[in-house]
């Protein structure tokens, strides 16, 4: 897990549990860790657990949850993806080879291959995600070493844990590498709160829509 975000987490919580007053209660969102509680708040006063981020709207089971929960500061922690794997014997739906495999042409045929198959996920959190050397990068693939055999220079193996769906108000670019807000117009201080508020909805829409057809494998737009 990334302690940092349940430090911050608890930090909040405990922050409104000294500023909120009892008597204005918010629907609670608790889950436990090795820290204590975490707390998550919304400001609509609850998170609809039957919304559309916790359906399956792709084709191999998987949900944004899947990849972003609440108990794990909405990412995921190799403790969480190793319990998963050990109550189901890898079947869970975090264990697809579009992403959740060091390489999607692993065998997975055992529980001793899924192990093996899952292992950046199971010691790391790791999600596999495949992107090119950008054009006009400033570096070039010199050498490459791939124990998995199936990364190449048009489709990068990038090993990233899922960042946590959470305050997203307060980002200013989606992703960890900002691939998700269209280039044309970034978020900049020089636009007015509002033309950047559009421009991270249109944003994370766009993410939702990704997110769906690539880590859920959709065959229908959302
Ligand atoms: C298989 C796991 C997985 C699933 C399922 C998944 N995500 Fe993610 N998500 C990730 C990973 C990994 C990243 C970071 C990838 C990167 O930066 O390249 C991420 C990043 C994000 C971010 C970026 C947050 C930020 O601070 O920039 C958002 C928003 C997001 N996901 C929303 C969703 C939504 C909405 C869904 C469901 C439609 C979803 N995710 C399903 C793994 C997943």
């Amino acid at each position: 897990m990334k302690p940092n975000y349940f430090f911050v987490m608890g930090i909040a919580s405990l922050g409104f549990g000294l500023l909120v007053p009892a008597a204005t209660p918010q629907a609670g969102h608790y889950s436990r860790n090795e820290f204590g509680v975490a707390r998550t708040v919304s400001s609509n006063g609850q998170i609809d657990m039957t919304g559309p981020f916790f359906q399956s709207l792709g084709t191999n089971s998987r949900s944004c949850d899947t990849c972003h929960r609440e108990n794990q500061g909405w990412s995921i922690s190799p403790d969480d993806v190793r319990e998963r794997f050990d109550h189901t014997k890898g079947l869970d739906p975090i264990f697809r080879l579009v992403d959740g495999s060091n390489s999607p042409n692993a065998t997975v045929n055992t529980v001793q291959d899924r192990r093996r198959a899952y292992s950046m996920l199971l010691t790391k959190g790791l999600i596999r995600v495949e992107r090119p050397i950008p054009a006009g990068a400033e570096f070039s693939l010199v050498t490459v070493n791939d124990p998995y055999h199936f990364a190449s220079a048009a489709g990068l193996s990038l090993f990233r844990r899922p960042l946590p769906t959470t305050n997203l108000r307060f980002i200013s670019t989606v992703m960890w590498d900002g691939r998700e807000v269209n280039p044309a117009t970034p978020m900049t201080i020089a636009n007015t709160l509002a033309q950047n508020q559009a421009i991270l909805a249109a944003s994370l829409a766009h993410q939702s829509l990704d997110a769906t057809n690539g880590h859920a494998q959709g065959n229908v737009p959302l």
